[in-house]
């Protein structure tokens, strides 16, 4: 421990991605029609009605975002109103009042701002990853969407959370399904998670980092990873990533786009990737806000390994795109209108 914070020493080039308690977080709670005000707290515990929906009926969703330390020591927060507005469909889907966007943000930067020292330093690649989420609670039995909710943030320093970063590593494709053709895929809630517990852990007891899943409609198509979406390079450089009405549409995929299509030069698609047709991609990869941009080595497709670029190295386009992207985010690469805010 150090001086009167609960910052541990940490290894900040060591780091995984697991939770590490952090001084503050912020909380508002959501009553008779409308929020409070909401404050810091010190108190990293909720205490809820044992009736809550979001206990039993999964009214709940989530979302995560990071705050980056440049080199001059300003903190980068990166694309936190599209954050905002995910959560505000997320919530719409669930019958849940969202969080105002510009309180949202206000929200985030206050809890970076009490949390300063849990920010990775820069140039170790970690930083801050930022949690908001929201719980639907109150005494409640009946299948309803509840009457009161709260709404908090916290966050924790993390670095990779597939091992190995940049190394590309394996993946497999499950035989479930992570979310039907028109329910949740697309809302950022605990269900869509809590059903890919059991294919993740058969992956991973198989020793691949995650698994990858298909459209569940016709199971021909690539849906996305467990916790991040897909992309492809083509033998002709095109970048290319699933469109589907079920799967999480991440900001990390849109910001690569943009960087693929204006800065890489190169031709952006979204569209069908269809499992049988492998051989068209020279690369692949994993992107999200935790993922980051993480290359695919290899796929398993029932009996069959298929390897993209390489098991070992990554490769140049999908290096290309990752430096452009974290170049952003850690301050030393211009980044277009509207996509940092600074605390
Ligand atoms: N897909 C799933 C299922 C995810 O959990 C995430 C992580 O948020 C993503 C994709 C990537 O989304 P984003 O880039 O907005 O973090
Ligand atoms: C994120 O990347 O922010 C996610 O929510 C993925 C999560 C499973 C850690």
């Amino acid at each position: 421990m150090q001086n009167n914070s609960n910052k541990p020493k940490l290894d900040w080039d060591t780091l995984g991605f697991s939770y590490i308690k952090t001084d503050y977080r912020f909380i508002d709670r959501f009553k008779e029609g409308q929020w409070e005000e909401g404050a810091l707290t010190t108190d990293n515990k909720l205490h809820i009605s044992e009736g809550s929906p979001a206990l039993h009926y999964g009214q709940q969703c989530f979302e995560g975002m990071k705050a980056y330390r440049t080199k001059d020591g300003t903190i980068n927060i990166f694309r936190p109103f599209e954050n905002a507005k995910r959560m505000r469909r997320s919530c719409e889907r669930l019958l849940m009042p969202y969080y105002p966007e510009d309180a949202f943000v206000e929200a985030v930067k206050k809890v970076v701002k009490a949390n300063e020292e849990f920010i990775p330093p820069y140039g170790t690649g970690s930083a801050l990853y930022i949690r908001p989420f929201m719980i639907g609670v109150g005494d409640n039995i009946g299948l309803k969407p509840a009457e009161e909710y709260l709404f908090s943030i916290f966050v924790t320093p993390v670095g990779s959370y597939f091992k190995g970063g940049l190394k590309p590593s394996n993946f497999y494709v499950s035989t479930y399904d992570r979310a039907a053709p028109k329910g949740t895929g697309a809302a950022k809630v605990g269900g869509n998670y809590a059903a890919s517990l059991l294919p993740g852990k058969e992956a991973k007891e198989r020793q691949f980092s995650d698994a990858v899943y298909l459209d569940p409609a016709t199971h021909t198509k690539i849906e996305e990873v467990g916790a991040a979406n897909f992309f492809g390079i083509t033998q002709e450089d095109t970048f290319i990533t699933p469109q589907s009405p079920s799967i999480l549409n991440s900001i990390t995929k849109r910001s690569l786009m943009w960087l693929a299509e204006n800065r890489l030069n190169m031709e952006v698609k979204e569209g069908d990737i269809y499992i049988d047709e492998l051989d068209r991609f020279k690369e692949a990869g994993a992107c999200g806000t935790a993922a980051v941009v993480s290359p695919i080595g290899g796929l398993q497709v029932e009996n069959d390994f298929h390897v993209f670029y390489s098991e070992n190295e990554v490769g140049p386009v999908t290096r290309a795109l990752y430096n452009e992207l974290t170049g952003i985010q850690f301050g030393d690469i211009k980044a277009p209108e509207g996509w940092i805010e600074t605390v």
